[in-house]
């Protein structure tokens, strides 16, 4: 199986094929993700609310994120992994964007990093860039920001949509080599699209894109909570795992656990 790279990416925006993106922060689940085919990992800052348990990405650091990313790019023998830089790692400025871009290529083996920001990251992304390090920019909500959103809110609406483009076309000229849009409108989506030459990977930004990516907890059942409205769950792992823990403790208490067959011999 041959690896995906960055012109994995850039083939998929030519010929129409779409990318296909799930988080990972484990190598149980990379493994499994890579087996069946999946496109790319992306060790989110998602680990914030998926593995640590706080309530925003906020708090997550370079330290927590880089076993994560270890882990996940270390499993997997085809899909491209790309580690997120935490908050408050890249937005000083380009060297300290460009150095913990370092410590991920060197300490994880990830493929690529991504950072959160259109304009205002551009600097950061180019210098990245320019080290030989492959850059996904992420555009539309930014989760990093929420306060300064005001929330989770849908971005690129009405006059939001200049400033999208605008932010599009930034990052693509420092040199990102895919967009991330998350939560904006599809119409505005497949407008952003059409004006890149990469490969646009929407979260939440409709069906006129390059290519989809999803927390996996999400689309897996596992997340409990508020789920957003463009997720599609494909499977029912909270449900499983309920179940799997009843009939487990229902076993041991009655005694049918374990069995005959669990037992050593002297
Ligand atoms: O951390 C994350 O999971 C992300 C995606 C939702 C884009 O940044
Ligand atoms: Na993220």
């Amino acid at each position: 199986l041959k690896r995906v790279r960055t012109r994995h990416f850039q083939n998929a925006k030519e010929t129409g094929v779409k990318i296909t993106g799930l988080t990972s922060y484990d190598q149980l689940t990379a493994a499994i993700f890579d087996a069946a085919g999946i496109d790319f990992l992306l060790v989110g800052d998602s680990a914030g609310n998926n593995v640590f348990g706080h309530d925003t990405t906020l708090p997550v650091t370079v330290d927590e994120l880089i076993p994560l990313a270890r882990a996940v790019a270390g499993a997997v023998s085809r899909a491209f992994v790309v580690a997120d830089m935490p908050f408050g790692s890249y937005e000083t400025s380009p060297d300290e964007a460009l150095h913990t871009a370092f410590r991920f290529m060197k300490e994880t083996h990830a493929h690529a990093v991504k950072l959160e920001g259109g304009q205002r990251s551009a600097e950061q992304i180019r210098r990245i860039v320019s080290a030989g390090i492959p850059v996904m920019a992420h555009i539309g909500f930014t989760p990093q920001s929420e306060h300064g959103l005001g929330g989770h809110l849908i971005q690129g609406r009405g006059e939001g949509a200049e400033q999208l483009l605008a932010d599009a076309h930034a990052v693509e000229d420092a040199g990102a080599f895919a967009v991330v849009l998350e939560m904006v409108p599809s119409g505005v989506a497949a407008q952003v699209t059409k004006e890149l030459r990469i490969p646009t990977i929407g979260v939440g930004a409709g069906p006129h894109v390059d290519g989809q990516l999803l927390v996996w907890t999400d689309w897996a059942g596992l997340t409990t909570g508020r789920i957003p409205k463009f997720v599609r769950q494909y499977a029912d792992l909270k449900g499983v795992l309920t179940d799997a823990v009843k009939e487990y403790r229902g076993d041991v208490e009655s005694g049918a656990y374990p069995a005959p067959e669990h037992e050593y011999e002297d």
